[in-house]
């Protein structure tokens, strides 16, 4: 119960909140104008996703923003993170703006005020429009430049009413996954494509961070980069080094450059692909940055494995660890390491867990409840983890879970269960779930304690 939490660790002005994300939850793909985007075209390839899920309804959204404000209102919720479809408000990735798409991020929004929730806004959670994938997509440097034009557009509507602001989401998804694994969108296995991806994406974080700034006085900018504490699976020098070159690839790759280290040396050797550098884009890269999103999930534990794929390190799946239905390792310590990591190493000055959260197998109980009480303990050994990170030093702002809903989950489809509310796809109702109402409860005793 919330008297073991110590919540007295977080200050006063501590953010709780849920996030989500545009795919995800919005169905309504072919509406007001939407044009499709890169999840679109990879969920309709028959044998990309489980059970050859797509998004063309997901939790339906689009229509039902009011309810799901009224949710986050009945959870306590301070603040709502959210992602604005790129495809819905410039369908063609660049060119006209559809007045239609962003007339439904101005309700939503104002809805969100109306509530007493604040928006943290995330501007690209790898919803690229498909006529930019036609073009070259995130391997070619004009994307980086739309999406710029595109956080401009969003701004200049919304900026009046919303100050939290985030250029990415985790672009290690979107640029390894997407383009040297294969696993997400647009499905490239292709290293030279995927160096040059992921270069472009940090360029159009610098880009969009520059255009945020420009078009909203006062505007807080914050990149949300997703991370795993790693460990070598014995003493082996060669599992050492394994680990450092695992490090490199998922952690110090996206880090190094966005805090004004340029990108680790022994990683550009490791991939030998040239970057598409031009003059002036380090600094862009590295533009400072008001705040510092960390999405965490699980550790990592590799072995060398000089065979495999890059970064020849092959993840290995310790025995007799408890683990979520993704099959992930629950481990609440990485959680602490890496925002002190954060703090410590990069200097962060204000961080947020942007998200953090569990799968699991949830049913509707016949008394109509859906009781979670794994998710719950997920949830209470992370928010300790946090509130040790700040009596450690860290400066952590807020904590918002991973998700509101159940939803898409991307390559998992529907099967894989993250919300803290119970989304029956059949009938589109939702049920708070028993770690909701935990959260919930979280959240109140930490308001009655400040
Ligand atoms: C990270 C992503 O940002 C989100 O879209 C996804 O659903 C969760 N992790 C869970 O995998």
């Amino acid at each position: 119960m919330s008297e073991s939490l110590d919540l007295a660790a977080f200050p006063a002005d501590f953010t709780w909140g849920t996030a989500t994300s545009a795919y995800q939850i919005e169905g309504a793909v072919a509406e007001d104008g939407r044009a499709p985007s890169i999840w679109d075209t990879f969920s309709h390839t028959p044998g990309r996703i489980d059970n050859d899920d797509h998004g063309d309804v997901a939790c339906d959204h689009y229509h039902r923003w009011p309810e799901d404000i009224a949710l986050m209102k009945r959870l306590g919720a301070d603040a709502y993170r959210l992602s604005i479809a790129w495809p819905r408000v410039v369908p063609g990735g660049d060119g006209p703006v559809n007045a239609a798409g962003l007339d439904f991020y101005d309700r939503l929004v104002d809805g969100l005020l109306d509530a007493g929730i604040t928006p943290n806004v995330t501007l690209y959670h790898w919803d690229l429009p498909q006529a930019l994938q036609d073009r070259g997509g995130w391997t070619v440097r004009e994307t980086a430049e739309h999406l710029a034009d595109y956080a401009s557009v969003v701004a200049g509507r919304l900026g009046d009413r919303v100050t939290q602001w985030a250029t990415l989401n985790e672009p290690l998804c979107s640029g390894w996954i997407g383009h040297l694994e294969g696993r997400m969108a647009p499905g490239l296995t292709d290293l030279t494509a995927a160096v040059h991806a992921s270069y472009h994406l940090l360029l159009a974080h610098g880009l969009a961070t520059r255009a945020v700034r420009a078009a909203v006085p006062g505007a807080q900018v914050g990149l949300v980069t997703n991370h795993s504490t790693v460990e070598a699976a014995s003493t082996r020098p060669e599992d050492i080094a394994a680990a450092t070159r695992m490090d490199g690839h998922t952690n110090r790759w996206w880090l190094d450059p966005v805090y004004g280290r340029g990108f680790p040396t022994d990683m550009r050797e490791l991939y030998g692909v040239d970057l598409p550098e031009r003059p002036g884009d380090l600094d862009t890269i590295a533009a400072p940055l008001d705040w510092h999103g960390l999405n965490y999930y699980f550790p990592a534990t590799v072995t060398d494995d000089p065979r495999g794929p890059v970064p020849y390190a092959r993840e290995v799946r310790l025995p007799d660890v408890p683990r979520t239905g993704m099959d992930w390792q629950i481990d609440a310590g990485g959680l602490e390491a890496l925002l002190l990591r954060l703090t410590d190493e990069y200097g962060v000055r204000r961080l947020y867990v942007t998200e953090n959260g569990s799968a699991f197998a949830d049913t509707v109980s016949p008394d109509g409840a859906v009781h979670d009480p794994d998710r719950a303990r997920y949830l209470e050994e992370h928010v300790s983890a946090c509130a040790r990170a700040v009596r450690k030093g860290a400066p952590l702002a807020g904590y918002y879970a991973w998700s509101l809903l159940d939803n898409f989950e991307w390559a998992y489809g529907y099967d894989k269960r993250f919300g803290l509310v119970h989304v029956d796809y059949a009938t589109q109702v939702r049920t708070v779930k028993t770690s909701g109402l935990r959260y919930a409860e979280i959240i109140r005793a930490h308001r009655e304690s400040r």
